[in-house]
């Protein structure tokens, strides 16, 4: 495998001339293709000769990160007088070498540019949506497919990854929702830590790994009606429990950098949040690596109203931790921190701290030693049938069957000899990868059609109908920057016949698998709704289709949970999909067949309708649940599915639930087993998940939490014992009583089983 710090020949041949150096710079160069990853104190013996050679210009332009779009021309310049450390959004191999000669070469000091660029759910190779990965509840299927992302980024010479997005989102209207795990921050802190493994490997500077960027530091998935960038106000106790979790777990799985997030979180920008950015992240978690502003985000404090002018926003942010500023264009940091020097309001030691950590970034990355990429391997790695198999595979693991009445899935081989797929999206190659995809190979995405037409298209004919066009009422802004291909609007005339079109296909057919949800760019970024329900006529669609008469079965492609309470009363079978991304046809087709065996588990609760938002799982209880009416008297106060709720083709009963301890002192730990038995006739996957609810407290606990899970697979009629254990790790937390982390003495209810609704129920008891 070639990739930045590995020893190929044609790496060596394309090495930073080292010999043509300053002594001190030399020492930078040190790390060669033999070496190890440097230990932290070569690295940070580096960093430091650098710095000694560095001028204070130097010195801030290395927190400068631009983004190039086009003409990349334009900033070498910049480049060749050391006023960038770093670009983002270039991808081609020759333009990254290119700019790269200009860093390495033409800068005083031949210190490397790293190149960012946002990988969320893949490269070249499209997975399912981070969302979506969540629901699979396993967490090695994460790190395997950020393996292959970093793999693929790597290799056309992007060394960072602006990933993993570890928001806690209980707010379906907010669009960023399909780029986390869900609610949870226990599944969200598997996920996050899992996520890491992938992008960086055994450590920074792994070969074919890049470094990875935990995100949005933090609050964002709280943003005021779900509106994306609005501000968040989140008790300390929601934020150290709930939202800062999965940060922490990516902080000790070894991260390497962070993003400030856009927002303001208590009324304070994440941008210029020294509590959060210095207190918590640096003194309290000790991360050791850099941090970056999102996009304009220091700029940005001045339209807070927190800065009064450009001088003083960069002065906050830096003061607040910010390392880098990411920005369309030189604005804050590079125009004011000279002055701010100056007058006193940053020290040189601070600067020069930000620049010691992204220095030992590129050193750690082998980016000195290594600074170009070889372009004919880029093009080999980008086409690697491999990895479209982990696709497929990632994709088959994240569905989740949400209904499936009378057994219509899986669908028999033979018995339907026509079959109509139907929808907006069941052909759009588009709207199968999801948003935050910029490289993907589109001509490669199997749409949902193009799927079930190769796997059931032998023994049936299979025929497409959009039905109905959907679109967004207000553009997107990466519409403009990546314009997607325009579609012609449907003249009134036209939309009716296409309606018509779409019902007699399902009427001259023997089923319709309808394929309904989100545009992609309906959900992400500035992609926030006031609504749930289907976008457009889809809906009537639905009711119509169904009132035929025929089976139908429910394919849903979106970012977020949808109002399916009609579907979920009429429709017989219910397939959450979500964006599956470029296997997604194949991996649909192959679990409507039955090839596959549904096994994925919603992350997040699914709301009846937007009213009932939030509707988290785990949520205090100030009055006894009985009475319903005492929620809402119009609509029950449960949701539509539960978290972790899914279906299966098998069945499964949960049974014999033992503790180890009826009692134990806080410190010590039990062990809880189940057996788990799949009573259905084919092999299929269960996830065992273990919740707790503290009885009683310094503070009210939440009726449950998350504490466990385990996705096992077993053949028909086989039992297995899962095991858990719950210790001070699974039963401390932030008080906002004593306003520290605190495991009490009280009673603790386990329950384990399929999801947060289990009832196998046993208790223990936690004394002084
Ligand atoms: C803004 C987004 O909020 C962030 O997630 C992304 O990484 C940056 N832009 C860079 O594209």
């Amino acid at each position: 495998m070639f990739t930045k710090g590995n020893t190929s020949l044609t790496r060596k041949t394309k090495l930073l001339p080292c010999a043509s150096s300053v002594l001190l710079v030399a020492a930078a160069c040190a790390q060669t293709e033999s070496s190890a990853i440097p230990g932290d104190q070569e690295v940070h013996e580096r960093a430091d000769a650098l710095l000694k050679q560095m001028t204070l210009d130097e010195k801030i332009g290395q927190l400068s990160q631009l983004f190039v779009f086009k003409e990349p021309e334009k900033v070498e310049d910049a480049v060749a007088k050391g006023q960038v450390g770093s670009l983002l959004f270039v991808t081609d191999p020759a333009v990254i070498n290119r700019l790269q000669h200009v860093a390495v070469e033409r800068s005083r000091l031949h210190i490397p540019l790293i190149f960012g660029f946002d990988v969320i759910h893949g490269f070249r190779t499209i997975f399912p949506v981070p969302l979506a990965m969540a629901a699979s509840w396993d967490p090695s299927v994460a790190t395997k497919a950020q393996t292959i992302a970093a793999e693929e980024a790597s290799s056309v010479g992007i060394d960072w990854a602006f990933a993993p997005m570890l928001d806690i989102a209980r707010d379906p209207r907010w669009g960023r929702i399909v780029e986390g795990a869900g609610e949870d921050p226990y599944l969200g802190s598997a996920m996050a830590a899992a996520q890491v493994r992938g992008f960086q490997g055994e450590a920074i500077g792994s070969p074919g790994h890049v470094l990875a960027c935990m995100k949005h530091f933090a609050g964002y998935g709280a943003a005021e009606g779900g509106r994306d960038y609005d501000a968040s106000y989140i008790s300390e106790t929601q934020l150290r429990n709930i939202y800062l979790r999965p940060f922490h777990a990516a902080v000790e799985a070894g991260v390497g950098s962070a993003m400030s997030a856009y927002m303001d979180v208590n009324d304070v920008p994440a941008t210029g949040n020294r509590w959060l950015l210095q207190d918590v992240l640096r003194d309290e978690w000790k991360f050791k690596g850099f941090v970056v502003s999102d996009a304009d985000a220091v700029k940005s404090l001045k339209t807070h109203g927190y800065a009064k002018d450009l001088s003083e926003a960069a002065v906050r942010a830096l003061n607040a931790g910010v390392d880098m500023e990411m920005a369309l264009d030189f604005t804050a940091y590079a125009r004011n921190l000279n002055a701010a020097l100056n007058s006193g309001k940053v020290t040189l030691q601070q600067i020069e701290e930000s620049d010691r950590r992204i220095l030992e970034a590129k050193i750690r990355l082998g980016l000195f030693a290594h600074p170009y990429v070889d372009e004919a391997r880029a093009k080999e790695m980008l086409n690697t049938p491999e990895h479209r198999t982990v696709a497929r595979l990632a994709a088959e693991r994240t569905a989740v069957l949400l209904r499936n009445e009378g057994n219509l899935l899986p669908l028999k081989n033979g018995e339907y000899k026509k079959i109509a797929v139907i929808g907006p999206v069941a052909d759009s190659q588009m709207d199968t990868i999801g948003s935050w995809t910029f490289q993907e190979n589109l001509p490669e995405t199997v749409s949902m059609f193009s799927g079930l037409r190769t796997r059931f298209g032998g023994a049936a004919q299979l025929n497409y109908e959009p039905g109905v066009q959907i679109s967004r009422k207000f553009p997107s802004f990466f519409d403009e920057w990546f314009p997607l291909k325009p579609e012609p609007v449907w003249a009134p005339e036209q939309a009716r016949a296409q309606f018509k079109k779409a019902l007699s296909l399902a009427k001259s057919s023997d089923l319709t698998v309808l394929v309904l949800g989100e545009a992609q760019n309906m959900s992400g970024e500035a992609a926030s709704r006031n609504s749930l329900e289907f976008p457009g006529q889809q809906q009537q669609l639905l009711e119509e289709v169904t009132a035929i008469g025929k089976p139908v079965v429910l394919v849903l492609l979106n970012g977020r949970p949808l109002n399916i309470t009609w579907a979920s009363q009429h429709v017989p079978a219910i397939l959450e999909a979500w964006y599956p991304g470029t296997q997604g046809g194949n991996a649909v087709a192959n679990l409507l067949a039955g090839d596959v065996v549904p096994g994925g588990k919603l992350p997040i609760s699914w709301p009846r309708n937007v009213g009932q938002i939030p509707i988290n799982y785990s949520h205090n209880t100030t009055q006894s649940p009985e009475n319903q009416g005492k929620r809402y008297w119009d609509e029950e106060s449960a949701p539509l599915y539960p978290f972790g709720f899914g279906l299966s083709y098998a069945t499964f009963t949960f049974s014999d639930l033992k503790l180890s301890q009826e009692r134990i002192k806080a410190g010590q730990t039990v062990e809880v087993t189940a057996d788990v038995e799949n009573t259905g006739s084919v092999a299929a996957d269960e996830v065992a998940q273990l919740y707790i609810h503290q009885q009683s407290g310094s503070t009210s606990r939440p009726v449950r939490e998350l504490k466990g899970f385990e996705r096992i697979r077993l053949a028909p009629h086989a039992k297995k014992t899962v095991h858990f254990s719950l210790g001070t790790d699974e039963l401390t937390y932030w008080s906002s009583a004593t306003k520290s982390w605190v495991e009490e003495p009280a009673m603790f209810d386990v329950w384990l089983g399929a999801n947060s609704q289990a009832s196998l129920h046993s208790a223990f008891e936690v004394v002084e």
